[in-house]
């Protein structure tokens, strides 16, 4: 039997909750500030590093807008994400489906066609050298306003074939789903698949919100629906994903200790929970370094770690045939330790 380390790697995986902006890694922030000039308020790697010390969601949002001010071009955007791949390909994920914040770069003048077209040649290149499939999560940032996400929807039309689902992402405490009930709605009528952190700060009504009156396909954390027994039970029996991110988790405060993480609890209720790395560069690790963590805070056994990975292909937005084929690779892979 393998070691537990390549037992991780190995198994056939999908990335359904990462931000690509935070996969930028402090080496790369200062190599695309040197390339742009653009001035960072740290003058080492490792004063970046040190600075990553948060005590709650809007602690790390401060710092993770201002390090995104060193991204300008498509080849900005290009390397950043084929940094990712290379990364999430050696953990063995098979597919990720990448959240962008076009807002985030909008705002300082940088064009929407810059960040998608640098996403999408980077996209290519990684299905081409590792064979990993990918699709694109826009999401709104929910601190800003309604007409501002209408406006984000309005700038990718060009694009719209493009991009698989919208998200909602950003400070959640005050800014609850029902603000953006109508550009959930638009981006429905207009094909695309939604999902919104839901739950990671914000209380129960805010997981119940995202379901009902935004309609969403998966809740991005979900952490905080376990204090409502019914929020649970529905939950479990509509077998919606949740797409937990343990580190993340870990790093921002929702929970003390990973000691205390619920994701064997959550599997215990039924609940459809996977493995994500959320913001990788910021919190400490990729998506097997979440999967490590958890399976030896919470003893996790290779049948959670195989169930949490089945639930990752099986809730990604691949088509059923995609899906079916990576379901039968870890399977075999399962069967062969
Ligand atoms: N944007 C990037 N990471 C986020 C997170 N964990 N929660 C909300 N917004 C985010
Ligand atoms: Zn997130």
């Amino acid at each position: 039997m393998t070691d537990l380390d390549t037992f991780i790697t190995g198994l056939p995986k999908a990335e359904l909750h990462l931000h690509i902006e935070g996969s930028l890694e402090p080496e790369l922030m200062f190599a695309l500030a040197q390339r742009n000039g653009v001035a960072l308020a740290y003058d080492s790697v490792e004063a970046v590093r040190a600075a990553y010390a948060f005590s709650n969601l809007q602690d790390f949002l401060d710092i993770y807008y201002a390090g995104a001010a060193v991204l300008q071009t498509a080849a900005d955007f290009h390397d950043l994400a084929m940094a990712y791949f290379d990364r999430a390909a050696a953990d063995g994920v098979v597919h990720a489906e990448l959240m962008f914040d076009p807002q985030t770069h909008t705002a300082r003048g940088i064009p929407f066609s810059e960040v998608i077209e640098g996403l999408l040649s980077a996209m290519a290149e990684a299905e081409a050298r590792h064979g990993l499939t990918s699709c694109l999560i826009m999401s709104f940032l929910r601190h800003l306003s309604e007409a501002d996400a209408f406006a984000t929807l309005a700038e990718a039309g060009p694009w719209l074939h493009r991009i698989t689902a919208v998200g909602l992402d950003s400070s959640e405490l005050g800014h609850p789903p029902e603000k953006f009930a109508g550009v959930f709605a638009a981006a429905r009528a207009a094909g695309l698949k939604l999902v919104a952190h839901a739950g990671e700060e914000g209380p129960p009504a805010y997981v119940t919100g995202a379901l009902d009156t935004l309609q969403v396909d998966r809740i991005d954390h979900g952490n905080r629906a376990l204090e409502d027994t019914a929020l649970v039970e529905r939950l479990a029996a509509s077998g919606i994903t949740l797409t937990v991110c343990p580190l993340s988790n870990l790093k921002l405060c929702v929970v003390d200790t990973l000691a205390d993480h619920p994701i064997d609890r959550m599997l215990a209720l039924g609940l459809k929970a996977t493995i994500n790395s959320d913001d990788p560069a910021y919190f400490g690790g990729y998506v097997a370094d979440n999967y490590r963590a958890v399976a030896a805070a919470r003893g996790l056994s290779r049948a959670d770690l195989a169930r949490l990975a089945r639930n990752s292909l099986t809730g990604s937005f691949l088509p059923p045939e995609a899906i079916a084929a990576h379901c039968a690779r870890l399977d075999a892979f399962v069967l062969a330790e």
